[in-house]
């Protein structure tokens, strides 16, 4: 006999929403139900299991595109409904933004924009020889994120920090100045991708969506602007322009990228930290004061408490994928911080050493995150660098405290203040 469909663990709450422990017990009971897929309220067509999600992010076969992935969750007609929301997208984003990255469905084109991110020589690369470099200057975007949030009394001791703020400032240097942003800008990039992030995971109305359109269109006004500033001079505005890319494509690269750094990051943080400072050991917690080990405990961060915990594509039609499951046409939410917990491809992924797949958090194929390794270091660098400043650090907020964070399909987070 199947479930009674209000027991579905993803029918009413989101990843966002739930301390971690409650987000454990719900993964972990979505890989008992019976079913391969769950028609979401949103719309959207739920997948949570390892080779199902990994199909479907790689999007090779015939009648899976990718052509949705930044598609607001409300659909465009709701925006065309709201007045607060209508002069701000004719000003900033009439003609609409030029597909570019996550979904340009045109693979020769995609194939140049996303080398100019992350191929050999890419903006986003980071080469052996120069990780220290990076480190170092994450450390000081580090440095000036806690000095923004605490007023300069970061390093007291005894001084409480918000973490998810300084999380979410220190995400925004790291893409702001590594996208090419001035860094009068920087603060505001946080606003900016928040909008983005909101407009494609939630279930936006009235003046927040109204906000978030005018955030998002801010977004490429200055992108637009940050392409035209210093040419010649060494940077990824030069790099797009030196490929070749037509303008437009050339603006939304960076606008989605400006977009795609902050809340993924910070996210990653603040759940994680909420998660080492939980456990009463601590044991991943102090594996972070050592190079050696550190490493394995970010993987492990990323594997299972993600900033962004699942993507959108489009059946085209109805579709059965490899493993049998059948999809209706329309779109796809696929799930991968779930598919990183499917026992089978992860037999116990709640423990550090243990054997499994690859996590599929920064995607899967030609699509796949070009900020992967910026990223992953500057995780590593934010938790590693808490640590020797505080390594008796303490959640101020209970654990299982109730939280007010919004209902989000694709961005999770947690609300972390520590002592
Ligand atoms: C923990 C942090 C991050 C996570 C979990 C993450 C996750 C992802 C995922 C799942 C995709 C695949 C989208 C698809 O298949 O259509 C993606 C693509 C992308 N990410 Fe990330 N990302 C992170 C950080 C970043 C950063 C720091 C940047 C830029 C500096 C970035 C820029 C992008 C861009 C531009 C794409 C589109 C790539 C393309 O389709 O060509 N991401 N990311």
């Amino acid at each position: 006999m199947g479930w009674p469909v209000n027991e579905f663990p993803f029918l009413a709450v989101t990843a966002n929403e739930l301390p971690f422990r409650e987000r454990d017990r719900r993964y972990a009971e979505l890989h008992e139900w019976p079913e391969a897929t769950f028609r979401h309220r949103s719309g959207l067509q739920l997948i949570w299991r390892y080779d199902d999600v990994r199909e479907v992010l790689e999007a090779v076969s015939d009648g899976i595109s990718n052509s949705n992935s930044l598609d607001p969750l409300v659909g465009f007609p709701r925006i065309m409904a709201t007045p607060g929301a209508i002069p701000p997208f004719l000003r900033h984003l009439v003609p609409l933004p030029a597909k570019a990255t996550a979904n340009l469905t045109d693979h020769d084109l995609h194939k140049r924009v996303w080398n100019t991110m992350a191929g050999p020589d890419g903006h986003f690369t980071i080469g052996a020889g120069e990780r220290a470099d990076v480190v170092r200057e994450l450390g000081r975007h580090f440095d000036a994120a806690i000095d923004a949030v605490t007023a300069g009394n970061g390093k007291r001791a005894g001084v409480a920090l918000d973490v998810t703020a300084a999380s979410i400032a220190y995400a925004a240097r790291v893409t702001g100045s590594r996208v090419g942003l001035p860094q009068a800008d920087w603060s505001k990039v946080a606003t900016w991708s928040g909008a983005q992030s909101g407009l494609l995971g939630r279930d936006m109305r009235s003046r927040h969506l109204a906000g978030a359109v005018e955030a998002l269109g801010q977004l490429f006004t200055v992108s637009s602007a940050a392409l035209r500033g210093s040419p010649g001079a060494d940077g990824f505005h030069t790099r797009l322009l030196d490929a070749g890319l037509p303008r437009r494509i050339a603006i939304s690269t960076m606008a989605n990228c400006l977009a795609a750094g902050v809340h993924t990051v910070s996210g990653s943080i603040q759940q994680g930290l909420d998660r080492l400072l939980s456990d009463p050991g601590r044991s991943w917690w102090s594996m972070l004061g050592e190079p050696t080990t550190a490493p394995s405990v970010i993987g492990k961060i990323l594997q299972l408490d993600p900033g962004l915990v699942a993507w959108k594509r489009r059946a085209q039609r109805p579709l059965t994928l490899k493993s049998g499951t059948t999809l209706h046409k329309g779109p796809i939410l696929a799930m991968f911080a779930a598919a990183n917990r499917d026992p089978r491809a992860f037999p116990n992924c709640l423990d550090l050493g243990a054997s499994g797949k690859l996590p599929l958090t920064f995607g899967f194929g030609r699509h796949v995150c070009p900020g992967k390794s910026l990223a992953t270091v500057a995780i590593e660098v934010f938790l590693t660098r808490l640590y020797e400043l505080a390594p008796e650090a303490r959640l101020v907020t209970p654990d299982g405290t109730e939280t007010s964070r919004p209902r989000d399909l694709l961005f999770s987070g947690a609300d972390v203040v520590v002592a």
